[in-house]
């Protein structure tokens, strides 16, 4: 085999079976492509390693090793790689596969198989260790005996464990084994294929159906390698803090006096609220960037009067845009070209305006001019921006593979990154308009998240999906998106009161906590509840007030570090197999561990410590191992490691806006965490406007406070120490 150096880090290799490039994109990652690969559509930094990289050709094949990273590359585009002199990974290249035989027959019944197509080729990689990673999927946490497809899709039948894809793509997974674990990210946008130790259960399988194979490997502890990943392709960043209080959503309520009716039902049930959707009917004819003044008549004097007290309203914006003359949107689309064409002809499908037209995304142009159409809704005094139906989907069939969605990109490598790209132009409009973003998206891909937080779409109102949620948000997390949520209460079919109470109170953890139906469904708004569910639901949300510091220190780390919030229990203890598919727990943090409800009737559950642990409201304290634990709809089944510090709101705190209290909940054992403080909104941090700190607490030295970082002045006056059922110290600050 040939090896050029391109002279900037990056290698030819020439074989007779092609062409390959090659480079460390750090001691821990490299990259494997080829010639033709195009640009990313998300990989934001990637410098690749130009010095230091040692290159030998050997017998076994071409030998690049830096910093104890050793890839082996051979003649037949095989590449095995050690790190530390320890294997972690052997790839073989796989060809051209066939579609799956008799899945023609199969899909006449209406069974899909996972190939629509053949796929060009693919890798084989050999290992059988837990995978987590994927992004939005069903099934359990431990990917493996599964697999997905990268094609974002909206399905609203009820998602079950056998679905193939849901509305994001993320075709990034790790295989877990402690220091030496495996991080593969195929940077392709078309239908890509991941077979996670299925149909060969000692390797996964991964094939990509167009475009190049545009792989990067990682190597390290899966929690570096999340941070390597973030790194490489964008971080979720730290959203308002408003915006992790309680949100309530429904398609839809009808106008302003509905939206009012809501906001004053939770106030008479004492339940604190944040925020508000407008689902599609507030707009004429669902035209996107109009507002129906029949059931919105002064929406700017409204917004204010709601801001003031401290309410948040954030429309929907859907990606089709209605096909009519006169409509401002259209027509300035249709002179400037912004529209996704097919043949020479603007492409027409239908969404819910009826005929609909999608701006051409991937054009720089076209999101620009989105851009300001979004500044203008945040001038108007919306808070955020809600990204709808951006798979794109589409009532008459899917779009042609071959429809042009800006910069000449056929459908068939758009599709998974038009909501990318349409979640790009949100954020220059929140950058145009000086706000710090809160945007909220159904479908993305790797990256996404830099822009949007996203839900896990259109669930159903059912326990299997009360469960799912867990292993699917964990997943989500654990491919680097760390601002996300589900609806709470399911979407599609009613929510009981016993479901909706014990939903709330097992998503207390979930970075983006909102209440959210469909038309048609019945109410499920939390002050509609009577006697212990709505106490219970009512305990939820303040439980999630109390821990909101704690959702925002975590929020602020996954920005600046790349670690994640909420946690599968397998990232805090790596080492401890009991923990590798625990589906019904979660973690927030370090020390925060959510054990809920998750059945019917259910009112005691087994729950398994990988430490000593407390529960927080009355420090019951359980050991190593397995407890069975109370859960009944008033109990709430939050603990605290015994080594275990965080930062809590003061007790009956009702708003989601930094307090002047700082209050730390400790285990007891000698403890240490970060915690992070700013303004709580607007982009001061980004210029250095906010204070980290160290807090450690000890039994010997009591608390000690480090100011790691200042640039902000500090609110705190009184400091406030609780360990459950123990310990209570307040003191004085100011
Ligand atoms: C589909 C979204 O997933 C759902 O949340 C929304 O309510 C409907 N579209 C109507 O806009």
């Amino acid at each position: 085999m040939e090896v050029v150096s391109l002279n900037n880090g990056v290698y030819l290799l020439i074989s007779p079976k092609g062409k390959r490039l090659f480079c460390f994109v750090s001691d821990t990652c490299f990259r494997y492509f080829t010639p033709d690969t195009g640009h990313s559509y998300c990989v934001t930094s990637f410098p690749p390693v130009s010095e230091g990289v040692v290159v030998e050709e050997g017998e076994a094949g071409v030998i690049f090793s830096y910093e104890g990273n050793e890839v082996v590359i051979q003649d037949d585009l095989s590449v095995s790689a050690s790190y530390l002199g320890t294997s972690y990974l052997k790839l073989e290249p796989r060809g051209h596969q066939e579609a799956e035989q008799g899945s023609e027959l199969a899909a006449k019944e209406g069974h899909g198989g996972h190939l629509s197509t053949s796929a060009k080729g693919g890798i084989r990689i050999e290992v059988n260790a837990p995978v987590y990673g994927l992004g939005e999927r069903t099934g359990p946490l431990d990917k493996r005996g599964y697999d997905y497809v990268n094609w974002n899709t909206d399905d609203p039948s009820a998602h079950v464990d056998t679905f193939k894809s849901l509305y994001q793509s993320m075709p990034f997974c790790m295989a877990h084994r402690g220091e030496n674990s495996l991080g593969v990210f195929l940077d392709n946008t078309s239908k890509t294929h991941f077979d996670v130790n299925k149909t060969d259960p000692d390797a996964i399988l991964i094939d990509y159906e167009a475009g190049e194979p545009d792989f990067y490997f990682f190597v390290g502890t899966i929690q570096k390698i999340i941070a390597d990943f973030t790194l490489l392709t964008g971080r979720s960043q730290l959203p308002p803090y408003w915006a992790l209080g309680a949100q309530q959503s429904r398609w839809s309520y009808a106008d302003a006096r509905e939206v009012e009716s809501v906001i004053d039902g939770y106030r008479e049930k004492d339940i604190p609220l944040s925020t508000v959707y407008l689902d599609i009917d507030y707009m004429s004819a669902y035209k996107d960037f109009t507002v129906d003044p029949n059931k919105y008549p002064d929406v700017k004097q409204w917004l204010e009067r709601l801001a003031k007290e401290s309410i948040h309203i954030v429309p929907i914006i859907d990606a089709g845009v209605k096909a009519e003359e006169g409509y401002d949107i259209y027509d300035e689309g249709i002179e400037k070209g912004y529209f996704c064409m097919l043949n020479g002809e603007v492409y027409h499908n239908e969404v819910w305006p009826g005929d609909s037209v999608f701006p051409a995304f991937l054009d720089p142009k076209v999101r620009m001019w989105w851009a300001t159409k979004i500044k203008r809704m945040l001038d108007l005094g919306f808070s955020g921006i809600w990204n709808d139906m951006n798979e794109p989907a589409s009532f008459k069939g899917p779009l042609p593979m071959d429809v042009i969605m800006g910069e000449g990109v056929p459908h068939s490598l758009a599709h998974n990154v038009y909501a990318h790209h349409m979640c790009m132009a949100g954020a220059q409009g929140f950058a145009l308009a000086a706000k710090r973003p809160f945007q909220l998206t159904r479908a993305g891909y790797a990256g996404t998240c830099l822009y949007a937080s996203s839900w896990a779409g259109d669930n159903q109102s059912i326990y299997d999906h009360l469960r799912m949620s867990l292993p699917e948000l964990m997943n989500m997390s654990m491919s680097g998106q760390s601002y996300v949520g589900v609806d709470i209460g399911g979407f599609g079919g009613d929510s009981t009161p016993e479901l909706l109470t014990k939903w709330a109170i097992a998503s207390i953890f979930n970075p983006l906590y909102r209440n959210h139906s469909a038309l048609g469904t019945l109410n499920q708004e939390p002050y509609l509840l009577k006697g212990d569910y709505l106490r219970g639901y009512r305990n939820a949300v303040m439980a999630r007030y109390e821990i909101l510091p704690t959702l925002y220190d975590e929020l602020f780390l996954s920005e600046s570090n790349g670690s994640i919030a909420l946690r599968p229990l397998v990232y805090n203890f790596p080492e401890d197999e009991r923990t590798h598919n625990e589906n019904t727990e979660v973690m927030l943090g370090d020390s925060l561990l959510l054990a809920p409800a998750l059945f019917p009737g259910q009112s005691k559950r087994s729950c398994y410590f990988p430490a000593t642990f407390l529960r927080v409201e009355d420090g019951t304290r359980y050991e190593k191992g397995d407890h069975v634990i109370g859960v009944d709809l008033l109990d709430m089944p939050l603990f605290i490691r015994e080594d275990g510090l965080a930062v809590f709101a003061p007790k009956g705190n009702r708003k989601a806006a930094p307090s002047s209290t700082l209050r730390l909940v400790w285990g007891g054992k000698k403890a240490r965490c970060y915690h992070y403080e700013d303004e709580g909104d607007g982009l001061g941090y980004k210029k250095g406007e906010y204070n980290l700190y160290e807090l450690e607490v000890s039994e010997e030295e009591g608390v000690r406070i480090t100011p790691l970082y200042e640039g902000f002045k500090s609110r705190y006056k009184k400091l406030v120490v609780d360990v459950p059922g123990g310990l209570h110290m307040e003191e004085d600050l100011s």
